[in-house]
């Protein structure tokens, strides 16, 4: 009964110009391993789900990266969005999908972007989890301890303990402003979501139904539509219809029934080149290089992402980001990292 939804259609603006519409992050391989964010998310759940039931949401502009980065499954399971309408659709589609064809399915949501340094912690707590909501209808997230006062993150206060690892959730509060993030992470009561998601199929449509009424009643109409021929146009007709609004904003922060499974999983989400400089090998120097090669003089706490087979010589520089891609190079700061939706847009007036 356990099924595995991947949630693959962002853009990855954070990491541009590395990362492109074309080609966002989850489709990179960031340390060369070989295999991208989203085969390593792939393969990650294979190891407990069974491939038939392991769905991919992602843009239709992504569809042939998708079938050529995980050729192990089906077309059928692989969901094409028309348009981007972040997460709460996409995850409302895959569950109306999925009910269709398991109407007792468990559903692990997962991002297609993240980091699990410990895998054998993280899947047991996946297995466990996905048991806890075929018994319970609850919403289940995973937390992970603080270690800043990130504002990209969804924050989550626990209130009464069920066991070792599991708690009920008293708040939770999406992406909040600096000064509430850093209140949060100080008072020791706050835990960030990992953005990765567990329940029951008839749980998640329940909170839909309740707290995105404008996404249900567009796509609660697919019954008996879903899995067949006729879903690629049901969709196309009525995906555009739904607002566009993150599962975060949309359920967890309003619903009642929200749960948090804690764990030290060696988590990253890589959402910016700060988290993927901190999680890289670093020379002598504190340098990161990244694909390609460099020569550091005079130059430390640098990080430097080429195309492979470029080499960069850097003389002087500290604390810089150096990333070419295609026919980008950009050169700033590296806290400078939050200016580059600005880049992005400035740019596009010239590419
Ligand atoms: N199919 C599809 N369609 N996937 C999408 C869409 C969409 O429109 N938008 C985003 N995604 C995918 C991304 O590719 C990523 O894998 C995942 O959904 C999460 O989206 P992000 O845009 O990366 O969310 P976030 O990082 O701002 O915030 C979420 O993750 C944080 C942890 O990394 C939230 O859940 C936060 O609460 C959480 O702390
Ligand atoms: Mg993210």
């Amino acid at each position: 009964n356990n099924y595995c939804v991947i949630m693959s259609g962002g853009v990855g603006s954070r990491f541009w110009p590395f990362s492109r519409k074309t080609y966002p992050k989850q489709f990179l391989d960031f340390f060369g391993t070989g295999r991208s964010l989203l085969q390593q998310t792939f393969d990650r759940f294979n190891k407990i789900i069974p491939t038939k039931n392991i769905f991919i949401v992602t843009n239709e502009d992504y569809s042939n990266l998708v079938q050529e980065q995980i050729p192990e499954i089906n077309k059928s399971q692989i969901l094409l969005e028309p348009t981007r309408r972040n997460t709460a659709p996409c995850i409302a589609w895959a569950s109306y999908h999925i009910r269709e064809l398991n109407p007792n399915a468990n559903i692990v949501v997962a991002p297609s972007d993240h980091l699990i340094l410990k895998e054998d912690e993280f899947l047991n707590s996946i297995s466990n989890g996905l048991q806890y909501v075929a018994e319970n209808n609850n919403l289940l997230t995973l937390g992970i301890t603080p270690n800043r006062p990130e504002t990209g993150y969804g924050y989550i206060q626990i209130a009464d303990h069920i066991n070792e690892s599991l708690y009920k959730v008293k708040t939770f509060t999406e992406k909040p402003q600096l000064d509430l993030a850093k209140v949060f992470v100080e008072s020791g009561e706050f835990y960030w979501n990992s953005g990765l998601f567990m329940w029951n199929v008839n749980s998640i449509l329940q909170s839909i139904d309740q707290f995105l009424p404008e996404i249900a009643s567009k796509l609660d109409a697919g019954k008996g539509i879903y899995t067949t021929p006729k879903e690629k146009n049901f969709i196309q007709e009525n995906f555009p219809a739904c607002p566009n609004v993150s599962i975060d904003f949309g359920i967890m922060e309003k619903a009642e029934n929200v749960y948090v499974s804690l764990g030290d999983f060696g988590w990253s989400d890589l959402g910016t080149w700060g988290s993927l400089y901190d999680l890289s090998d670093k020379d002598e120097n504190q340098n990161v290089t990244l694909k390609g090669d460099s020569i550091f003089y005079n130059s430390k706490n640098n990080i430097v992402a080429l195309p492979k087979g470029k080499l960069a010589i850097i003389d002087g520089l500290e604390n810089y980001l150096i990333s070419e891609s295609d026919n980008v190079i950009l050169i700033c700061k590296k806290d400078e990292e939050q200016s580059i939706r600005k880049y992005v847009s400035d740019a596009q007036q010239k590419l």
